[in-house]
């Protein structure tokens, strides 16, 4: 069932924590008490996610694990996103959602008036209303491995050589490979990119589907993936497109429930 995450409560203002604390409660944590500069850095920040939660609520979006069925819009949706030497090829696209599908997650709204690069491509929704569209705007590609972090050969996919059997998804492995998280660039900078990321993790931890997951990021996003609980393992190995990478990696709690 699609799941509409406008409420997500975490992100509302609401729910936020309290600018200023009463005396009794920073008696004994002089530590952890914050001057005026940054008490003004935090509303700031505040009020600059409330803006973009309100203009990711405006999309309703929502989530649902991906099939063969999405490859048309996640191919478009990568040509916007990536540059060409890091983008997943339709045989690799083909190869992960056949196998598991389940493993990739995409983030959709099913606004008429899309203007997304991904609308022609678009399923109509099974509702009253047959103009509706659901229209990917963001995706996770993932698949499994038996190593402890991304490598290589878990990013390639199985071809005629004789060591075909060692690249692509192992489905007894234990960790999650995030290959791809993208969002469409004119819909980034509004919460979508962690909307999908959290709901992808809580999906896998809930399930049991594995004990941690890992992806390669460059140095620049390394402070957005540790937002989610990913730490840095250093340099990776992965000569993908040119190399550069670091180890992200998130230790998961198999079977947690929010
Ligand atoms: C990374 C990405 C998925 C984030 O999606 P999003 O929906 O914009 O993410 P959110 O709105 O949840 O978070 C935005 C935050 O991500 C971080 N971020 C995004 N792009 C960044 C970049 N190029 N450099 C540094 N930080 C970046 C910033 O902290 C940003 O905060 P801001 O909006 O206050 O500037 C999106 O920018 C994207 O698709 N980028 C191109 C593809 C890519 O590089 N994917 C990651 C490698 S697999």
């Amino acid at each position: 069932m699609p799941r509409d995450l406008a409420a997500l409560k975490e992100d509302t203002l609401q729910g936020m924590p309290q600018l200023t604390k009463s005396p009794e409660e920073v008696e004994g944590r002089q530590d952890q008490k914050m001057d005026a500069a940054d008490e003004l850095k935090l509303f700031r920040h505040m009020r600059a996610n409330a803006g973009n939660n309100s203009k990711r609520d405006e999309l309703h979006p929502y989530t649902q694990t991906l099939s063969l069925s999405d490859i048309e819009s996640c191919i478009l949706l990568e040509e916007a996103t990536f540059p060409e030497n890091e983008r997943c090829t339709r045989e690799k696209f083909d190869y992960r959602l056949r196998h598991c599908g389940e493993l990739s997650m995409g983030i959709f709204t099913s606004l008429t008036d899309s203007d997304a690069a991904t609308a022609a491509t678009s399923a109509p929704v099974y509702s009253g209303a047959p103009k509706r569209k659901s229209v990917l705007l963001g995706h996770i590609i993932a698949t499994k491995t038996t190593n402890m972090t991304v490598t290589d050969d878990d990013m390639a996919i199985p071809d005629d050589s004789a060591d075909s059997e060692k690249y692509g998804h192992k489905e007894a492995g234990r960790t999650i490979c995030i290959h791809s998280l993208a969002v469409l660039p004119q819909y980034q900078h509004r919460g979508l990119g962690k909307t999908l990321m959290q709901a992808y993790l809580q999906r896998i931890e809930s399930h049991d589907v594995a004990d941690r997951a890992a992806l390669i990021a460059h140095d620049k996003l390394i402070p957005y993936y540790e937002t989610f609980g990913f730490s840095n393992r250093g340099e990776s190995k992965c000569k993908f497109a040119g190399g550069g990478w670091f180890d992200m990696v998130k230790d998961l709690d198999p079977g947690h429930e929010e």
